[in-house]
């Protein structure tokens, strides 16, 4: 359990908060580059860390996240024409360039400089991947663009979906380094999903429901190391990497691609999960690509046009009791990622965590708050930069492995667990 004002300051990241100024220090996913298609296409909103922004691409291509609102007074520039390289706010004509400088106020006088006085809160925006990435924090203090290999990989390789999750980023990341609910929520899906069957790996992950865990410190967050009886004198070890603050990878299943998620506060009650899968040596199957675009794996089906779930808490993410009664799921609720979904979300909005009884199969949950809290005060009170912002720290990945059982996880495994171009996963 957590104290209040704990978990408080775990899930509040608002500007001015100690986690909020935690997540300022990194990179972090703003949108997908879908959705910003074209140059002049319409500007998009965007709410990170409880602020309100507008993203755009100009007519010369350069992407701008920049205060959602107008500074004359205060219209949202949503409704704005983005035109001539610029968006021009609809209400008296005020135009902003990509950057967030206002340069023309057609009211003043052909030779005024008023305009050259205004600008409005701008962040960077910048393509990597599948992804556009943002820095919120102090431009002296920007860090090199991230190098997590998911980005990084051919285009042929990588695929990454989002999802709108209402609940607070803590429960829902928490959810990515929980790696002993899959053997429960998950077992349908083991057997049936085409992004996870077929595995060897999936059968010790089914009959030893009692993972033993062991946390080991990374140089940009943790490795939690789950292990599993596997044949006689063997252990079966899922490894999951965290990078702080919020990046996890799913240990892999044989040849399928490698999964993972970014979990990035909108404002304390909602998240985006960002789900990706990439393969670090071969391109996507066609079919591998149609069940990511279908909501199979991680990756979730969502209204068109949107990016909130088809299933979803207005209708019961559409549990289907029957299905749990034969057993084809294990909740009733279709999909991995809104199986997830659907028990983070049900904890309501913000969890209270000092009510929850914590077992040793949450030691890497209990390993990561402790990590998120002490890196959150001692950038507040020393000004020391956290773990993951060296983008060193990215190049990880998860790993699982059959060792015999006198192996340490970490020691075996160090090559599995660094991201190696050209290098396959680590995989059973
Ligand atoms: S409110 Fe935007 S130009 Fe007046
Ligand atoms: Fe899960």
């Amino acid at each position: 359990m957590l104290r209040k004002d704990i978990n408080e300051l775990l899930t509040q990241t608002g500007p001015g908060t100690p986690m909020g100024e935690l997540f300022r220090q990194y990179w972090i996913p703003a949108m997908l580059a879908e959705e910003l298609p074209e140059n002049d296409s319409p500007p998009v909103r965007v709410k990170l860390l409880s602020e309100r922004m507008l993203a755009f691409r100009d007519s010369e291509g350069r992407y701008g996240l920049i205060d959602e609102f107008c500074a004359h007074r205060g219209a949202s520039l949503w409704f704005g024409r983005n035109e001539q390289a610029g968006l021009r706010c609809p209400y008296h004509g005020w135009k902003y360039d990509y950057t967030g400088q206002c340069i023309e106020v057609p009211s003043e006088a052909d030779n005024s400089s008023f305009c050259q006085n205004v600008k409005l809160t701008a962040y960077p925006l910048v393509k990597i991947g599948d992804l556009l990435w943002t820095y919120m924090g102090d431009p002296a203090k920007q860090p090199p663009l991230p190098e997590f290999e998911f980005v990084h990989v051919p285009a042929e390789q990588t695929y990454t979906s989002k999802r709108w999750q209402q609940c607070n980023w803590m429960q829902a990341f928490e959810g990515g380094i929980d790696s002993s609910h899959v053997t429960f929520l998950h077992s349908g899906g083991l057997k049936t999903d085409p992004l996870f069957k077929g595995a060897k790996g999936n059968e010790y992950n089914m009959k030893d429901t009692k993972p033993f865990f062991e946390v080991a410190d990374s140089e940009g967050g943790l490795f939690v190391g789950a292990r599993r009886n596997a044949e006689e004198g063997t252990y079966y070890w899922r490894i999951t990497p965290w990078v702080m603050p919020a990046f996890t990878m799913v240990p892999p299943r044989g040849d399928h691609p490698v999964h993972g998620h970014f979990w990035v506060p909108i404002d304390d009650e909602n998240c985006w999960t960002y789900s990706f899968d990439y393969h670090p040596v071969r391109a996507l199957t066609e079919t591998e690509r149609q069940a990511m675009i279908d909501g199979h794996g991680v990756h979730s089906k969502n209204i068109p046009g949107t990016y909130r779930p088809a299933a979803n808490m207005d209708n019961d993410y559409l549990i289907d009791r029957e299905a749990q009664k034969r057993g084809e799921t294990y909740s009733g609720v279709a999909g991995i990622a809104m199986q997830d979904a659907s028990l983070q979300e049900s904890m309501g909005p913000i969890v209270d965590r000092s009510k929850e009884r914590l077992v040793p199969a949450d030691s890497g949950i209990i390993k990561a708050r402790q990590k998120l809290r002490k890196a959150a005060v001692a950038l507040r009170d020393e000004g020391v930069t956290p773990p993951g912002v060296d983008p060193e720290h990215h190049r990880v990945r998860s790993a699982a492995v059959v060792l015999p059982q006198a192996e340490s996880f970490l020691d075996s495994c160090r090559d599995a667990v660094r991201a190696t171009p050209g290098v396959p996963q680590s995989s059973v």
